[in-house]
C-alpha cells in the first residue's frame, strides 16, 4: 500500500445538520498510524431537508418511498461536500485515495429482535460523482456480529488522542454525547466507551420550541446563562433509565428526541420556569448525565488527567463549564489543543475507518460493541479504477 494514504471522511450525525467533510493524510500503518488534517468544510442542510430527515426518522411520518428518494439525495449531497472540500484544499479528486462516509442515521434499534440500523446517502452515488472508491454502512457489520453497532469511534478516537501513561477521556457531544476512555497502560482492549446519553439534542429541541423554530441550537449557550436550573426537574430527568444503564449502550432520536423534549417542555411550563430557566436545566441535564456515566462506569476505576470535548457541543460553552464543573478537578479542553478543531473529529473518524476498510484492519472493539468477534467494518464500492490498482 502507498505510503501517504489521502482519505476524506463524511459525517453527518444525529443532529442532521449538516455533512461535515475532512481530508486527512494518514501516515504509517494499523494503530501506529499518524494523522494530519488537510481541510475541513461544513456543509449545512436546509431547514427543509433536516425536517424531511427527522420526519423519516419518526416510525408515525417515516414512508418508504421517502427513505428511498432521501437516500440517493443525501448521496448526492455527500458526494458534493467531498468534491467541495477537495476544492477548498486546492487538490484534484483524482489526488484522493479513498472516501469514508458514516451516512445520516434512519433508525438505529440495536435492542431489537434482530438487532438493525440504517444509515442512509447512498455510496454508489458518491463513488459515481466523485470516481473515489467509497465504503460506508460501517455499522451493520457490528450488529451482524452480534453488537449494538456503536460507538464505533473509539479505533479513531485512540489514534488521534491516546497519550503516554496518562488516561484520556474522548468525549465526543454531537446530538447524543459518547466517551471514548483511553487508559494509561494505552491498551485498546481496555478502552471504555458507550453512549453517556443525550448531547445537543434535547437542548436543540427545547429551544426549537421556545423560537418556534427560529433557532435550531443555543448558540454559545447564551440562553441559558440567562436561566437558572430547576432543581427538582433536574432530579426528575436525572431518573431516566438509559443513564444508569450498564455499557455497551447506544441511544439516539428514539430516546432523546422531539417528543421527549416536548414533554419536558409541557412539564416545565406547568411549573411556570421560564423560557431561559428550561434552557438551562435541560444543558445542566446534558451536563449531569455525562458526569454521572464518568462517575459510574470509569472514574470509580481509573484516573483521567484530561477530558476532550469534541463535536458541536464544544461550543456550548455553558455546557462545557458544567462538565467541568459535575467532574471537578478534572481537566476539561477541547480538541483544538491537539490540533483538531472540535467540529472536525468525527469527520476525521470515517476517513480512518475507510483507511481501516481498505487495509482489512478490524475496528470494532468487541467489549465495547458487545460483538461476538472483531470484523472489518463497511462495505467498499469501487471506484471506476479500482480500489486495489490505485491504493498499490
Ligand atoms: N456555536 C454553537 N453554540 C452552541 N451549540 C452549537 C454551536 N455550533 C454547533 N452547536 C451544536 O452542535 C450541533 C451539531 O453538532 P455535531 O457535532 O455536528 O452533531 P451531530 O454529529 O449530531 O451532527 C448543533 O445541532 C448544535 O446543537
Ligand atoms: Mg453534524
Amino acid at each position: 500500500m502507498k505510503k501517504i494514504i489521502k482519505a476524506i471522511g463524511l459525517m453527518s450525525g444525529t443532529s442532521a445538520d449538516g455533512v461535515d467533510a475532512a481530508i486527512v493524510e494518514i501516515k504509517g500503518k494499523g494503530l501506529d498510524c499518524k494523522i494530519d488534517l488537510i481541510a475541513f468544510k461544513k456543509f449545512p442542510f436546509s431547514k427543509g431537508l433536516r425536517e424531511l430527515i427527522h420526519r423519516a426518522s419518526t416510525p408515525e411520518y417515516g414512508r418508504v418511498d421517502l427513505i428511498c428518494q432521501l437516500n440517493f439525495l443525501i448521496g448526492d449531497l455527500f458526494a458534493k461536500a467531498a468534491i467541495g472540500v477537495v476544492k477548498k484544499a486546492g487538490y484534484k479528486m483524482k489526488d484522493i485515495d479513498l472516501i469514508g462516509s458514516h451516512g445520516q442515521t434512519i433508525y438505529h434499534i440495536p435492542k431489537g429482535k434482530p438487532p438493525s440500523t440504517l444509515q442512509i446517502g447512498e455510496p454508489s452515488v458518491i463513488a459515481e460523482r466523485t470516481g473515489v472508491t467509497t465504503i460506508a454502512d460501517f455499522r451493520a457489520m457490528d450488529m451482524a456480529a452480534g453488537g449494538i453497532g456503536a460507538p464505533l469511534t473509539p479505533f479513531a478516537h485512540y489514534i488521534l488522542f491516546k497519550k503516554k501513561g496518562k488516561g484520556v477521556a474522548v468525549n465526543n457531544i454531537g446530538g447524543i454525547s459518547n466517551v471514548t476512555f483511553i487508559p494509561a497502560d494505552g491498551d485498546i482492549n481496555n478502552v471504555i466507551a458507550f453512549d453517556t446519553g443525550p448531547g445537543n439534542m434535547l437542548i436543540d429541541s427545547i429551544v426549537q420550541i421556545i423560537t418556534k423554530g427560529r433557532m435550531g441550537y443555543d448558540r454559545g449557550g447564551k440562553i441559558a446563562n440567562r436561566g437558572e436550573d430547576n432543581e427538582r426537574l433536574l432530579n426528575k430527568l436525572m431518573k431516566h433509565p438509559f443513564i444508569k444503564k450498564r455499557p455497551p449502550k447506544s441511544t439516539g432520536r428514539e430516546e432523546f428526541g422531539y417528543n421527549e423534549a416536548l414533554k419536558f417542555y409541557k412539564l416545565a411550563k406547568r411549573d411556570r420556569l421560564s423560557d431561559e430557566d428550561i434552557v438551562a436545566t435541560i444543558t445542566r441535564f446534558t451536563a449531569k448525565s455525562i458526569g454521572e456515566n464518568y462517575k459510574r462506569f470509569i472514574l470509580c476505576k481509573h484516573d483521567v488527567s484530561e477530558v476532550i470535548i469534541c463535536g458541536g457541543g464544544a461550543k456550548n460553552l455553558i455546557l462545557t463549564d458544567m462538565i467541568s464543573r459535575e467532574i471537578k478537578p478534572i481537566k476539561v479542553k477541547t480538541s483544538d489543543s491537539y490540533g483538531f478543531p472540535p467540529e472536525t473529529i468525527e469527520a476525521i473518524v470515517f476517513a480512518i475507518l475507510g483507511y481501516a476498510a481498505i487495509s482489512g484492519i478490524p475496528v470494532n472493539l468487541p467489549h465495547v460493541t458487545g460483538a461476538g468477534k472483531q470484523v472489518v467494518l463497511g462495505k467498499i464500492i469501487p471506484a471506476k479504477t479500482g480500489w486495489k490498482q490505485k491504493l498499490n
